[in-house]
């Protein structure tokens, strides 16, 4: 796993890096003949230098490079794998480049201490002798939910043998690796999925070879807003599946785990009263059987990783920004009268507005028109018109939805002249409309005289709306 790149090439690249950085300025440490390049996990760390492959390292010269940004000599720990481009001269070197490789940084999900081995970021990390520690005492304090940064080499089963662990602070989540199997891959969006983190890749650097699904990688970048930004995007284990440890250790979900014991009573866990809570005041709760809680049967794991849900900061996850499919929101359309103006107004929602609408099946009522999203006009004849309607957005993928309507149309009612079924129903006994002699009278008073067959009235056949509209000309 050890980097080893010949003189002569890192002459060239490193010249050409360095004199790039430095724009000509400051002065410029000077490349001997024994220029070099070693990588390898620091040995020592001191005030003047670094030990690396036995070779003290002067680093006063020295530029630092942390996942790809500069850095402060004080960042360097031992431990921590690096490639140091400089010159040596038997146990003496002078560093003019150390750039810190192999880091994994992230959220452990499962832990096998017995087997020296832990989950992070999909990554299977073991643990030796030569591993240092930063933060904890060694991977038996290790716990699921913890946020570490790992340096090592990656061995050939896709393992990475950590020469450093550090226990960050749930904060540090700015930069990371994460490591697995591409889900749900699309090339168009550029993102996929790794354990049910959202990955995108926008202007990320990308293998050569085509990304798929089922592809192991592992991938740089930062996680922003639920979101994970990949910088970099490497194959892993040549391709191969993520290699899987064995016995996988399984994690427990504390989130999980609370939501079905503790909820109940302590609210969701985001907005829990007991944020913050130790294992151990837990366990000492559920002894005392406060409020009840004596009936909990949990292992000490599961109050373990209950405690690190407590402890974790509330991570409200951003929705996958997802590309809004168009709707045509409009329910139903109105019926519609023949002679009688119409006009309604199709409604859609999502994609990008505005959005151009068509017929594409069925035809619209005659004398109806469709003009933009508006069906208007005047229908001319009656019966029950079913079409399909279809509105497209005006974004350049084109999104578009169909829905089908009818509208019914209904002949006009024939207007009923009430002064003209006087004059040939009644004109003749009670005298012209303008003078008759039954003026003002209601519908009621001459259905009551007609059933009542006053004056012979009774073989008058007229329709309630006929009798309505002479009583109408009758006000
Ligand atoms: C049946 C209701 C109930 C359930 C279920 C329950 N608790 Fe409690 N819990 C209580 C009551 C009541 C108290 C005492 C009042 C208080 O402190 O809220 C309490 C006290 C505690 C305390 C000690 C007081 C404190 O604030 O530190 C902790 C810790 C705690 N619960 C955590 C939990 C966790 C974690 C779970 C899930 C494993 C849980 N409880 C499940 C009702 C419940
Ligand atoms: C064949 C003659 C005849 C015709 C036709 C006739 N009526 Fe009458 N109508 C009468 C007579 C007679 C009476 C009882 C005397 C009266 O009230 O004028 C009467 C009574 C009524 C009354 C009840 C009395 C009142 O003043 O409220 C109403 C109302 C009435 N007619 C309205 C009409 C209307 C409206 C028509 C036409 C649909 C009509 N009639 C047609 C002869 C007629």
């Amino acid at each position: 796993m050890k980097k080893i790149v010949s003189k002569g090439i890192v002459f060239g690249i490193m010249t050409s890096l360095f004199l790039a950085g430095c724009g000509g300025g400051g002065s410029s440490p000077v490349l001997t003949s024994a220029d070099s390049s070693k990588s390898g996990a620091v040995a020592k760390v001191s005030t003047s230098g670094v030990t690396l492959d036995n070779v003290d390292y002067s680093t006063n010269d020295a530029t630092v490079t942390i996942n790809g940004e500069p850095a402060s000599f004080s960042e360097l720990k031992t431990g921590m794998t690096v490639t140091i481009t400089g010159s040596v001269e038997g146990a003496k070197g002078k560093a003019i480049r150390i750039e810190r490789e192999g880091e994994l940084e992230g959220r452990v999900s499962a832990v096998d201490p017995a087997a020296g081995r832990f989950i992070v970021m999909g990554q299977t990390v073991v643990v030796s002798a030569a591993t240092t520690y930063d933060g904890l005492s060694g991977i038996g304090a290790l716990n699921v939910g913890a946020e570490v940064e790992v340096d090592g080499n990656t061995n050939a089963a896709g393992v990475i043998e950590a020469t450093r662990l550090e226990l960050k602070s749930a904060n540090d989540i700015n930069k990371r690796f994460i490591a697995g199997v591409i889900k749900g891959l699309d090339s168009a969006a550029r993102s996929f999925t790794i354990w049910n983190v959202t990955v995108t890749y926008g202007t990320a650097i990308v293998p050569t070879l085509p990304l798929a699904d089922g592809q192991a990688v592992l991938v740089r970048g930062a996680l922003k807003d639920g979101l994970f930004i990949a910088t970099k995007i490497m194959l892993s284990g040549s391709g191969a599946p993520h290699p899987t440890p064995n016995p996988t250790p399984t994690p427990l979900d504390g989130a999980a785990l609370y939501g079905s014991n503790c909820a109940g009573c302590h609210n969701l866990l985001a907005t829990s009263a007991k944020k913050g809570r130790s294992a151990a005041q837990i366990q000492a709760a559920i002894t005392a059987n406060r409020g009840g809680m004596g009936s909990i049967t949990l292992t000490t794991a599961e109050i373990q990783a209950i405690a690190t849900a407590l402890a974790a900061p509330v991570v409200t996850p951003t929705p996958t920004p997802v590309v809004t499919p168009v709707a045509i929101t409009t329910a139903s359309l109105a019926a519609a009268t023949t002679g009688s103006g119409y006009s309604q107004s199709l409604t859609a929602t999502g994609g990008a507005s505005p959005y151009s609408w068509s017929i594409t099946a069925g035809v619209l009522p005659p004398g109806l028109l469709l003009t933009g999203g508006t069906i208007s006009g005047t229908p001319t004849t009656a019966g029950s018109y079913s079409f399909t309607v279809q509105a497209v957005d005006s974004a350049t993928s084109k999104a578009t939805a169909s829905k089908s309507f009818s509208i019914l149309v209904s002949a006009a009612t024939p207007l009923i002249d009430g002064a003209a079924l006087y004059s040939t129903n009644c004109a003749g006994c009670h005298g012209l409309l303008a003078t008759s002699s039954k003026r003002t009278r209601s519908a009621a008073q001459i259905q009551s005289a007609i059933s009542g067959n006053r004056g012979g009235m009774g073989s008058i056949t007229l329709t309630p709306a006929e009798i309505a509209a002479i009583a109408t000309a009758l006000k």
